[in-house]
């Protein structure tokens, strides 16, 4: 799969992370199904916007309809500080009540996600960062995870680099572009030279990315 052309659709904000809450409800209040299907990741920027997002959507948001899944995870006990399931834990679901069912991701159970995603028609949001090297999910740059087969929803991965720590596990490409809608949120300027790359469509995991809809939301310490 080549990269495609530059993103068109691009916010440049002050609050990501208010951007990014105000982008679910919205996604909610517009979904063409009764329930809604949100898949999550994982790192500090996404911490502040499930906080947000927790705060925003109480009233905005019917949780109990709402199935949460993780786009990746890191392979490490469900209650290790660097475990992207705790991080959805403590930052959304312990903050909003009962939600329809939560899916996190087991590294020793990849087959059981896979076939889970296989049985969900569409995925209503899926969230996705940016890493400075241009990763997206557990989608590293010359990965293997990023040439899974066609069909493949969830795979095991790891950095060839050995920058991001922990093996992973990963939605895959095709599995992402089931979406309805993704939502890329960057922020900070660490992000910068990530950020020229989105923009000049060079070949990064994350300009791989495709869905009916994609969202970019941007702060100006990345764009500045
Ligand atoms: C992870 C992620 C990862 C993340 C990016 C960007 O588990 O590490 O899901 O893909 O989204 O590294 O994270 P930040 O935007 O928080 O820097």
């Amino acid at each position: 799969m080549s990269p495609g052309p530059p993103p068109e659709n691009i916010h440049i904000v002050d609050d990501v992370a208010a951007a990014f809450a105000d982008t679910v409800v919205d996604g909610f209040a517009r979904r063409v199904e009764p329930g809604f299907t949100l898949v999550l990741s994982g790192g500090p920027t996404a911490r502040l916007c499930y906080e947000r997002l927790a705060d925003v959507g109480a009233a905005a948001i019917d949780w109990s309809v709402v199935d949460v899944l993780m786009g990746d995870e890191r392979c490490v006990p469900a209650d290790d500080p660097d475990a992207n399931q705790r991080l959805v834990r403590e930052s959304l679901l312990d903050r909003v009540g009962e939600v329809s069912a939560f899916h996190p991701m087991a590294c020793d159970a990849v087959e059981d996600y896979d076939q889970l995603l296989a049985w969900i028609p569409a995925l209503d949001l899926i969230h996705l960062g940016l890493g400075p090297d241009g990763h997206t999910a557990s989608l590293f740059p010359d990965s293997t995870g990023l040439d899974a087969p066609p069909g493949r929803m969830a795979v095991l991965n790891t950095d060839p680099s050995g920058l991001n720590p922990h093996p992973r596990m990963s939605l895959t490409l095709g599995a992402i572009s089931r979406a309805r809608r993704v939502v890329f949120t960057v922020s900070g300027a660490a992000k910068k030279g990530a950020w020229e790359k989105v923009v000049s469509g060079a070949d990064i995991p994350a300009n791989r990315v495709r869905a009916a809809e994609i969202i970019w939301i941007v702060d100006g310490n990345v764009t500045g």
